[in-house]
């Protein structure tokens, strides 16, 4: 097996393949002045089973252009097979129409990678549980809820968990599930989707001493800022994050320090780069678990 890693999140790459027991295979990439990119694989892959990893956020077009020049230049080379980890699978958000007129955009993603000559994806949390419909080729979806679980049974009782919106209740039943039938509510959510803004008009269940906001991204902040104060106002003391994509974009770090909330705990799916880290931030790696499905 041999493992290459795009520009997105080397620290991560090296993780998995110090896991797995090797280093990664060399990569030539050059970026020209206009931002075109030329890649090179450095080693004969001829009859390998060859793994990419390269998430997709904070530039996804750019990252995903980096990932199918890398494809193709392993196909051209000869790879045998092409498993492409992207941990964090940007486009997601726009998994189906919503309004008419609209773009799929992760379809386009999905018959690209597939054209591209990759065999398998996997990915951590995906948006919803109906984009392994959209591919063609085998999508192989981890969780980090494993490692959410790991530290949320460290936290004293009277906690309960939160999702901040309707799409996250099957993720906070597997949670809840997972921390033996740890109560859980959920928070009434709307988007506007010209503007952006979230507001929130309710919340089912009754609301305890530690509430715990999970969710599987982080962009702006302005989801788990809007719940914090909703649980505030029902009489949460303690509010904790837990969410599995660090997207962090515009001043989500700043956002996050509010002294509403005590921690927020992410996972290492994307990069984050020293200005975007935070004294409240804990990341937890997934590095353990993408070794694991890459050597099963
Ligand atoms: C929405 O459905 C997602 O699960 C997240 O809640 C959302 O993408 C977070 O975005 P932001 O941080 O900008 O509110």
């Amino acid at each position: 097996m041999k493992i290459f890693s795009g520009t997105s999140n080397k620290p991560l790459a090296q993780k998995v393949a110090k896991k797995l027991g090797t280093d990664l295979s060399p990569l030539e990439i050059h970026i020209f002045p206009d931002k075109e990119k030329r890649v090179r694989v450095l080693e004969k892959v001829v009859d390998e089973n060859c793994i990419v990893i390269q998430p997709t956020s904070p530039d996804p077009d750019s990252n995903y252009m980096e990932l199918f020049f890398v494809v193709d230049a392993l196909r051209r080379s000869g790879a045998k097979t092409i498993k492409a980890v992207i941990p964090y699978l940007g486009y997601q958000r726009q998994d189906h129409v919503f309004r008419d007129g609209e773009a799929v955009s992760l379809a386009v993603i999905a018959t690209l990678l597939k054209w591209g000559g990759v065999d398998e994806v996997i990915s951590f949390d995906l948006h919803s549980i109906k984009i392994p419909e959209i591919f063609k080729i085998k999508l192989t979806h981890l969780s980090a809820l494993s490692l959410f679980a790991a530290e949320i049974r460290k936290m004293g009782k009277s906690t309960m968990l939160v999702s901040p919106d309707m799409g996250g209740i099957r993720r906070i039943k597997l949670l809840s599930e997972i921390l033996n039938n740890m109560p859980y509510a959920v928070i009434e959510k709307n988007r506007d989707l010209v503007s952006g803004k979230v507001t929130m008009t309710g919340i089912s269940g009754e609301v305890k001493e530690n509430a715990i906001i999970v969710d599987d991204m982080i962009s702006t902040g302005g989801t788990i800022v809007t719940a914090a104060n909703l649980l505030k106002n029902k009489g949460a003391k303690n509010i904790y994050v837990f969410a599995t994509h660090a997207v962090f974009s515009k001043d989500a770090p700043r956002i996050l320090s509010s002294p509403l909330i005590k921690k927020v705990y992410v996972t290492d799916t994307i990069d984050i780069p020293k200005e975007k880290r935070f004294q409240k931030l804990e990341v937890l790696s997934v590095a353990e678990m993408v070794a694991t499905s890459l050597s099963s």
